[in-house]
């Protein structure tokens, strides 16, 4: 590689997300399509305090569109949120010769990206997370992924808690955000969706039970976020109080997981495309996001300070659908 010839970084960080690959892909080939080289940074802001990075071409990003996790790995990196570690992390891209850097992940990565960006190094932050949790855009990259390994799980689960006329109470993650509960939770037909951003009693889960019991309903899937926690105290209540057996499952990191559907193989490629645009044209510290469906991009002290509403009328509708 000629020392002389412009270089993009770009970097995994915080929580994967299926298709953070397909992001990575984006990047690679529009930036050399742009005439830049790019440098693929392993674990997050580690790379960058290491000088852990590796030029990617073409050819090294082929056949990770459909693959889940990342190549590149990610990290939590406690060093990058003091200035000791960040002027690191500087003195490093400026030795690379890195003209800006492309950092997937979720609101504390683009924290660093902020802090980065500030220290005149351009950043552009990709919202990838399964969470759904980041307030400036209406998706994020590895959510609908997430969403339907949730729903073929409890798909499976519904079986088992049929055959056995059982309740089951199931965890989904999403940790400050319920996005996943309830939207998977509709299309499981869940009974009742307890998340933390709509207030809920147990007594009236179980009234719901009872009431979809008296109407002939045999078994139960109740949707708990994994900011309520508690979903085996949750099936013992249930249990106590309604008399239907109850099991609770905890659905984890299986939901981190996995090849990215389709949603998500396009959508990290439209804004890994946008990413590399905004930083040819030498702009740093943006967020990249969808708003009506359209890709646009934030200032990033700007997105940070945003709030995501709630979905509170497809709660609404799921609730209304559930006897
Ligand atoms: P996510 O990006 O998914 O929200 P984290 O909150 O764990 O995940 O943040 C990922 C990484 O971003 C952290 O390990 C750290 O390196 C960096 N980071 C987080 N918060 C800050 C901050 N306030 N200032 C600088 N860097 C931060
Ligand atoms: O932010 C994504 C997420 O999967 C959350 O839903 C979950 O709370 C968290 O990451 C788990 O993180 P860890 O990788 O530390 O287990």
């Amino acid at each position: 590689m000629m020392e002389d010839v412009k270089k993009i970084g770009i970097l995994t960080s915080g929580g994967d997300a299926p298709g953070m690959n397909a992001a990575v892909r984006a990047v690679t080939r529009a930036a050399i399509r742009k005439g830049f080289a790019v440098m693929g940074v392993h674990r997050g802001y580690n790379g960058l305090i290491n000088g852990d990075m590796f030029e990617l071409t073409e050819r090294s990003v082929s056949d990770i569109i459909q693959r889940g996790g990342t190549m590149l790995y990610t990290a939590r990196c406690p060093e990058f949120r003091y200035e000791e570690g960040i002027q690191k992390a500087k003195q490093n891209c400026v030795k690379h010769n890195l003209a800006g850097i492309v950092v997937i992940g979720g609101d504390g990565s683009f924290r660093g990206a902020a802090d980065l960006s500030a220290r005149g190094i351009p950043c552009v932050g990709l919202p990838g997370t399964i969470d759904n949790d980041i307030a400036c855009t209406e998706y994020t990259i590895g959510y609908d992924t997430a969403m339907n390994t949730a729903m073929e799980m409890v798909d499976k689960l519904r079986d088992t808690s049929q055959s056995h006329d059982r309740c089951s109470v199931v965890e989904v993650m999403g940790r400050r955000a319920g996005y996943i509960a309830l939207n998977a939770g509709i299309a499981v037909g869940a009974t009742s969706i307890i998340t933390t951003e709509v207030p809920y009693s147990i007594d009236d889960v179980c009234e719901k039970i009872m009431i979809a019991k008296s109407r002939g309903k045999q078994h139960f899937i109740i949707m708990v976020s994994e900011g309520i926690g508690n979903a085996d105290g949750i099936a013992k209540e249930i249990e106590n109080k309604t008399g239907v057996e109850s099991r609770a499952t905890i659905l984890g990191h299986v939901q981190r997981g996995g090849s990215p559907t389709v949603r998500d193989r396009v959508v990290a490629s439209q804004m890994g495309y946008y990413a590399v645009d905004l930083l040819a044209r030498g702009i740093g510290n943006r967020v990249v996001g969808m708003q009506n469906n359209k890709i646009v991009d934030f200032d990033i002290q700007e997105a940070l300070s945003m709030k995501k509403p709630f979905e509170l009328d497809l709660y609404n509708i799921a609730n209304e659908l559930s006897f």
